[in-house]
């Protein structure tokens, strides 16, 4: 084995159920690069709030147990697999798509969903891209047909997708309106491509929402807590405006005629549902805003990976977001 060693510390969940089912194991075997993969030596993984749903078993997709959670690591590259050509040992990269998990001290991914990681941006930001910037993009462009000069309202942007969609949509031309809970999540975002923020912890901020949009209203919102907050964003589309849901956690009832007036629509995002053609496009478009300096990732809440039930109990239940939460390995 390339490391000289085969064993490895590793985050294993064995039945599904609370943060506590994550077991970190210090003798879990080295995964072997095949064909076309390489194997990362892990600095940092992101942590993504589907890891928490997967984790309850409640999430559609039930991996098959054990498995180790995370997809979106930043590292060196270890060893490469049979035909891999474009990476050598000793290259900085980060991926979206880990196969072996990303919550343990190496992990194994195919050569094409990883990317070379920019001397601009360290370990952390580079765990924080991953399924964040990807579905931001996707759900701005790919499913929300924005177009510069539109406005865009990012509801819920102070944690992991809302930045990147603020950071994303503002070097595309677009005005951006975004929402947080504090004041320091507020100032933050303003910092990475909002326009102006609003605080959704404010009884009568949607008003102020309204009364800033004026009479248009705005073209797309990216909707981070559907089952809040759907109802009131069909309220403050324009003309043919969008509501792109990203996160929802429950049910919530809507009046369907608020979305004849203004010919509205309401569009489901999933970043699973992205054709490899798709990934493609957005990971072309990421890689050239890292290269033009816009895309600079937030890092926020940081867990060492001992403590990583700690870290997946903080994701879900607190509130205060303060940029993208990362596992440091
Ligand atoms: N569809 C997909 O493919 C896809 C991909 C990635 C993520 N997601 C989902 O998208 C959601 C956000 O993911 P994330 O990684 O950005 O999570 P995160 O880092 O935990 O951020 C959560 C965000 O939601 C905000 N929020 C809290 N209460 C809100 C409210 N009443 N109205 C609007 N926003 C509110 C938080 O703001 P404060 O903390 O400042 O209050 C914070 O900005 C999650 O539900 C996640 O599962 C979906």
């Amino acid at each position: 084995m390339a490391t000289g060693r085969n064993v490895m510390r590793a985050v294993r969940v064995s039945e599904f159920g609370g943060p506590e089912v994550l077991k970190l194991l210090s003798d879990v075997l080295l995964p072997n690069p095949k064909e076309n993969q390489v194997l990362i030596k892990v600095h940092a993984c992101g942590v993504n709030p589907v890891e928490t749903y997967i984790r309850s078993g409640t999430h559609a997709r039930k991996p098959a147990l054990p498995y180790t959670p995370g997809t979106d690591v930043a590292g060196v590259i270890e060893a490469v697999g049979e035909h891999v050509t474009v990476f050598k040992k000793g290259d900085r990269v980060f991926t979206n798509g880990t196969i072996s998990g990303g919550y343990a001290d190496y992990t194994v991914a195919a050569a094409d969903t990883v990317f070379p990681l920019s001397d601009k941006l360290d370990f952390k930001q580079g765990a924080a891209i991953g399924i964040p910037y990807f579905t931001a993009y996707r759900a701005l462009f790919q499913k929300g047909h924005a177009k510069p000069g539109e406005t865009v309202l990012v509801h819920g942007a102070s944690g992991g997708v809302g930045i990147a969609a603020c950071q994303i949509a503002r070097a595309y031309g677009l005005k951006v309106l975004g929402t947080a809970g504090t004041e320091e999540g507020m100032n933050i975002v303003l910092r990475n491509g909002a326009h102006k923020m609003f605080n959704h912890r404010e009884a009568d901020y949607v008003d102020k929402i309204k009364e800033f949009s004026d009479v248009r209203g705005v073209d797309v919102i990216i909707e981070m807590l559907a089952n809040v907050n759907l109802a009131t964003d069909l309220q403050l589309l324009s003309p043919g405006g969008r509501v792109m849901i990203v996160g929802s956690r429950g049910p919530i009832e809507i009046n369907p005629r608020d979305t004849m007036m203004k010919e509205s629509s309401i569009i489901g995002v999933s970043l699973f549902c992205a054709t490899k053609k798709l990934m493609h496009e957005c990971e072309t478009a990421l890689l050239a805003g890292i290269e033009a300096g816009w895309l600079k990732p937030v890092v926020g809440p940081e867990y060492p990976l001992e403590k990583v039930a700690k870290a997946h109990e903080h994701l879900i239940n607190s509130s205060g977001a303060l940029g993208k939460m990362v596992l440091l390995i």
